[in-house]
């Protein structure tokens, strides 16, 4: 390889949340870095037309996953029709914000730690599986938060407690697997321009409040973390396992 070798072209690459704003773009960088991206989320139609919008070689595969036990089973479909992937990226999530802490119920606890957590490690779980049955190197990419450092504010501190579970378990996988070859490696946006950054009632006084508070003087765009993702997954990444890549505009600099 070479210095400027993305080693992506013909590989499989999973991308969960991927008809989301940050999934849809990531997804995009990895069409054209030559890879073929399997588009997961939850709804199929959109999918297919996501994967469509990046070419032919691409598919989607609709799949709620919180169905923990089928897992497993979207993987070897994925892999009959696009090959063994060999890059995961865990993007799918879900924000459930509440007036204050205090009114935070056990069902929004579960339902954000269901797919930002659980979902995560039982699809990164049969992932790696799969690489270390067959031998195969690969790589992982988590979807963390500025929030895992951070710990969030009044009703986002339970969203916020998932990306820091994710960002542990990041580097306990890491750790774990690194010695079979896949590397497993985050990237923490800091304030995206998307849907999950809206808050009820927000004004644009509150918006302009937020900018105020990043270096950079705006907010992310979902193109901004195309560059740190593929990176990551890349041969350029190599010797890289456990980090959290910090895609904030300077908002957090750790
Ligand atoms: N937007 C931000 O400001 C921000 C900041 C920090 C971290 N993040 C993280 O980046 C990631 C993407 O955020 P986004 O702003 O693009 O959000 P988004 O809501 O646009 O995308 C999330 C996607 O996950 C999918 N999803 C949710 N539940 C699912 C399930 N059960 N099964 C399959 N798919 C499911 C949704 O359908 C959606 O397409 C998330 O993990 C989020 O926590 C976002």
């Amino acid at each position: 390889m070479t210095h400027l070798d993305w080693g992506l072209a013909g590989k499989t690459v999973i991308v969960t949340g991927a008809t989301g704003a940050i999934g849809r773009a990531v997804a995009a960088g990895f069409a054209e870095a030559g890879a073929t991206v399997a588009i997961v989320d939850l709804d199929q139609a959109r999918c297919d037309m996501t994967a469509l919008s990046l070419g032919l070689e691409h598919r989607g595969y609709g799949a709620d996953l919180r169905r923990f036990s089928d897992l497993p089973g979207l993987l070897a479909r994925i892999e009959a029709d696009l090959g063994l992937a060999t890059v995961l990226v865990n993007i799918a999530g879900v924000i459930l914000r509440t007036a204050d802490l205090f009114s935070v119920t056990e069902k929004e606890w579960d339902a954000q730690h269901d797919i930002n957590l659980k979902a995560l490690f039982f699809l990164t779980q049969a992932f790696a599986k799969r690489l270390a049955e067959t031998g195969t190197p690969g790589s992982v990419i988590n979807y963390s938060s500025q929030g895992a450092l951070s710990g969030g504010f009044g009703g986002s501190v339970v969203y916020n407690a998932t990306k820091g579970a994710i960002t542990t378990m990041t580097r306990g996988m890491a750790r774990s697997w690194a010695p079979l070859n896949i590397r497993v490696n985050a990237v923490a946006p800091g304030l995206v321009d998307t849907p999950m950054l809206k808050t009820p009632g927000q004004s644009d006084a509150d918006r302009e409040a937020m900018i105020q508070q990043i270096p950079m003087q705006r907010l992310g765009l979902p193109e901004d973390h195309v560059g740190a993702t593929v990176f990551l997954a890349s041969d350029m990444a190599r010797y890289m396992a456990g980090a959290m890549i910090n895609v904030s505009g300077g908002f957090l600099m750790y």
